[in-house]
């Protein structure tokens, strides 16, 4: 499957702790990715350094490559990274105005001031993440009046709003109850149609819920990937075996 996004050799050295070391890995298009394993093995550093936000760290050091499509990251300008690749952090953080503000932000910034158009932009991607009835009469309300699970949609709407070709979310239902949870992912699965959606989670479940295809890491190394039937089924290696039963993680 033709891939969307992917590294070659990627490593990531903090200070003088490698995180990552030697990844080399591909997300293919509009399906949706789960980058699993135990807690401190660079889950989060893998998804910042498929976006612009691993040079915002002080200390980290970059080398490899990540390509979108056959183009270098390295060399595309910081706003088209920013726009081509949308982030989702774990703890929702809407912009403390409105939620029409929080999803003309990215618009505007790229230079949209019809009213009209920005009107649709709003509608269209609420309803993506099927907010838009339950909201319609509040888009002037903050963004942080809203509940924990429409907060995060709220988030996943504006992440939207620059037109990403991918999606990351980093753990995106840890802090939400099962009814949230679930009707994140049924969004994620529609998304994947349009989007290509990499998502780290603790949750082994919900991996298999979601996933098309797996990737375990483990200190900093890329230990197993595959496509989701085969990954759960019958892991290859013993490591996955042992996180996939609960050993550790
Ligand atoms: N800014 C930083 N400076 C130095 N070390 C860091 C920094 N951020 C993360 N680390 C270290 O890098 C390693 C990987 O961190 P990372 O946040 O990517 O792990 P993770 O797999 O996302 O963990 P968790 O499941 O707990 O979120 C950890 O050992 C962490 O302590
Ligand atoms: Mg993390």
């Amino acid at each position: 499957m033709e891939s969307a996004i992917r590294t070659e050799d990627l490593c990531i050295v903090y200070g003088k702790k490698t995180v990552l070391q030697g990844i080399t890995v591909d997300f293919p298009k509009n399906s949706i990715t789960s980058i699993i394993g135990p807690s401190g093995c660079g889950k989060t550093t893998l998804l910042l350094s498929l976006d612009d936000m691993i040079r915002e760290v002080p200390d980290a050091m970059v080398s490899g490559d990540v390509y979108i499509g056959k183009e270098k990251t390295s060399s595309m300008p910081q706003s088209e990274l920013r726009r081509r690749v949308g982030l989702v952090f774990q703890t929702p953080v809407p912009f403390p105005f409105s939620v029409y503000d929080n999803l003309t932000y990215a618009p505007k910034y790229y230079g949209n001031r019809d009213r009209k158009n920005l009107d649709r932009i709003v509608r269209e991607k609420l309803e993506m993440v099927g907010l838009y009835d339950e909201i319609k009469d509040d888009l002037w309300k903050s963004a942080l009046k809203f509940s924990g699970g429409q907060q995060q949609r709220i988030c996943i709407a504006r992440a939207l709003t620059a037109d990403p070709d991918v999606l990351l979310l980093d753990e995106p239902c840890s802090a939400l109850d099962i009814k949230s949870t679930s009707i994140i992912e049924e969004t994620l699965k529609k998304l994947k149609e349009k989007y290509t959606i990499i998502i780290v989670t603790h949750n082994i479940a919900q991996a298999r819920r979601l996933s098309d295809k797996v990737v375990f890491l483990k200190d900093g190394r890329l230990i197993e990937e595959g496509d989701a039937g085969t990954f759960f089924n019958s892991p290859e290696h013993p490591d996955t075996n042992d996180f996939l039963g609960g050993v550790y993680g």
